[in-house]
């Protein structure tokens, strides 16, 4: 039997995880699928793009630094790719047409509730104003967190919180003046440990806080993040490792129509 065909289309991608975790998804659910890892060449992404679903592919993740072209290249969107004006998963339409999704910050809700932190009209300090904060606002806020945007550039942050106000309770700070207070979560999604680098902020931030989540991971390392908030005396804090398997599980949902279980994958020790 021929097997459905998806993959995840980056620059670099071999580092990827998502391969070995949706081939686990398809054995744990029984689904006919293949999922691959397939590099995108910065100056001809759109044409592979559209030539992978032309020779009959079903859907595809998308990473690094395609996300925002893959979303200009969609026919339909949901609501949550149309506020993250990118898109981390594409679906085939049977009619030919793609349908565009953006699976980050279901990933990270669902991550956030396995882990016990996710209640009604908390306080969450989202460090960061980038692309991996515009990806997850609309569900956060859906889920009824009370958000402040921490930025070193105070304007984008502010410019997200105006995006998003019409959604929920959300405003914005410079990363200098986060007012000392305890906030439930504190989540860090700027791209500095990429840099082995963490944010300037009072380390009285994360000594005050209930948890502690780094939207990057590392599965055999703490990250730089968490590596400082656990220095500083934290103890719930997380890696976004989950966030990770959690977007994955997302898209398969929305591929195959059945709900993985993550928990398996998050104890395995293949991946
Ligand atoms: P991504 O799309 O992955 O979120 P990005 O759009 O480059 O990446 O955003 C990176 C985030 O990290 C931004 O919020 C950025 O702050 P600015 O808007 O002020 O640039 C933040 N960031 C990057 N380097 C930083 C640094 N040295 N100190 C503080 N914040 C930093």
């Amino acid at each position: 039997m021929n097997k459905d065909k998806y993959a995840v289309w980056g620059n670099p991608i071999a580092q990827s995880k998502s391969p070995k975790i949706h081939q686990l998804f398809a054995q744990q659910t029984a689904q006919q699928m293949d999922y691959v890892a397939m590099l995108g060449d910065e100056a001809n992404f759109e044409l592979q793009l559209r030539t992978f679903f032309a020779e009959g592919a079903k859907g595809c993740n998308i990473t690094a630094p395609f996300k925002m072209r893959a979303y200009a290249l969609a026919d339909e969107y949901s609501e949550r790719a149309l506020t993250a004006e990118a898109c981390n998963t594409l679906k085939r339409l049977d009619d030919g047409r793609l349908y565009a999704d953006n699976t980050d910050g279901a990933g990270l809700v669902s991550d956030l509730a396995r882990l016990g932190w996710l209640k009604p009209q908390q306080s969450m300090l989202i460090l960061g104003a980038g692309g991996a904060t515009k990806g997850v606002l609309l569900p956060l806020l859906q889920a009824q967190q009370n958000i402040v945007i921490a930025n070193r550039t105070l304007a984008t942050a502010q410019e997200l919180a105006d995006k998003f106000a019409q959604y929920g309770q959300i405003t914005a700070v410079q990363l200098s003046d986060i007012p000392v207070q305890k906030f439930d979560v504190v989540i860090n999604a700027t791209s500095l440990g990429l840099q082995g680098k963490t944010v300037d902020i009072s380390p009285e931030i994360l000594q005050k806080a209930t948890a502690v989540y780094d939207m990057q991971y590392a599965k055999d390392a703490d990250t730089p993040f968490v590596t400082w908030a656990k220095s500083l005396g934290a103890t719930q804090v997380s890696d976004g490792f989950g966030m990770l398997v959690g977007q994955a599980a997302h898209s398969f949902e929305l591929w195959r129509g059945v709900m993985p279980d993550v928990q398996p994958i998050l104890t395995s020790a293949v991946i």
